[in-house]
C-alpha cells in the first residue's frame, strides 16, 4: 500500500509550522509511520540550497534564479526524503510544496503561474500531493504573530511589504479555487487548539474516502 503525502500551505505565521508538528504527534501516538519535513529543505543538499535562498544578505536573488533554485531543492528533497518514504506506506507531511512557487515566484514576484508550473513539473515529474492544507489568514495577524514570537528566524520573505503578503493570499485563494479537490482551506485565524482540531479532521475525512 502506498502512503500519503500531505503538504501545508499558507502565508508567513499562519500556524503552518506549528501545527505540521503538533499532528505529528498526534499520529505518531496513533502508531503511524510519519515524517515531517520542509521546503526548501528537508535533506543535506536541500538545506544548504535553503540558505542561499534565504539569507537576509542576497538583496540582489534574482526572480527566476529564485525560482531555479526552489525547484532544486524540491527536486533533491522529493527524491531523497518523500518518495521513499510514501513507498514504504508511510504519511508525509510537508511544510510548503509546489504551491509555494506557485504563489511567491509565480505571483507575488510576476513571472507566471504556469512558466513555474512547467519548471516545477519537470523537477517532480508531475508528483503532486495527495492533500494540501491551506491555512488562511490575514497577513497583517500572520505578521503580528511572527512579530511576537522572537526566537523563530527572521528570513529575506518577512522583509516584503504587505503588499506583497496580500498578493500571496490573493494567490493562494485563487489555487485553492483551481484545485479544489486536493486544496482544502482551514480558517488558520481561530485558536490554534481549534486549528489544529480542523486539520486534523480534513486528513481523517481524506484517508476515509482514500480507502472506500
Ligand atoms: N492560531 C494561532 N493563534 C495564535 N498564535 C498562533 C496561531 N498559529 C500559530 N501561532 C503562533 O504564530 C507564530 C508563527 O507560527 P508558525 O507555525 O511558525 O507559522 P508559519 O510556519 O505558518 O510561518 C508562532 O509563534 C506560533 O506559536
Ligand atoms: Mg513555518
Amino acid at each position: 500500500m502506498s502512503g500519503l503525502f500531505i503538504t501545508f500551505e499558507g502565508g508567513e505565521g499562519a500556524g503552518k509550522t506549528t501545527v505540521l508538528q503538533q499532528v505529528k504527534e498526534k499520529f505518531e501516538q496513533d502508531g503511524m509511520q510519519v515524517i515531517a519535513t520542509r521546503e526548501p529543505g528537508g535533506s543535506v543538499i536541500a538545506e544548504k540550497v535553503r540558505d542561499v535562498i534565504l539569507d537576509p544578505l542576497h538583496t540582489e536573488m534574482d526572480a527566476r534564479t529564485e525560482a531555479l533554485l526552489y525547484a532544486a531543492a524540491r527536486r533533491q528533497h522529493l527524491v531523497e526524503t518523500v518518495i521513499p518514504h510514501v513507498k514504504k506506506g508511510g504519511i508525509v507531511l510537508c511544510d510548503r510544496f509546489v504551491d509555494s512557487s506557485l504563489v511567491y515566484q509565480g505571483v507575488a514576484r510576476g513571472i507566471g503561474i504556469d512558466e513555474v508550473l512547467q519548471l516545477n513539473l519537470f523537477a517532480t515529474e508531475g508528483m503532486m500531493p495527495d492533500l494540501t492544507l491551506y491555512f488562511d489568514v490575514k497577513p497583517e495577524v500572520g505578521l503580528a504573530r511572527i512579530a511576537e514570537h522572537k526566537g523563530r528566524e527572521f528570513n529575506r520573505l518577512d522583509q516584503e511589504s504587505i503588499a506583497f503578503h496580500h498578493k500571496v493570499r490573493k494567490a493562494y485563494l485563487h489555487l485553492q479555487e483551481r484545485e479544489p479537490k486536493r486544496i482544502h482551506t482551514i480558517d488558520a485565524s481561530e485558536q490554534i487548539g481549534d486549528v489544529l482540531t480542523k486539520s486534523l479532521q480534513e486528513i481523517q475525512a481524506f484517508m476515509e474516502k482514500k480507502t472506500t
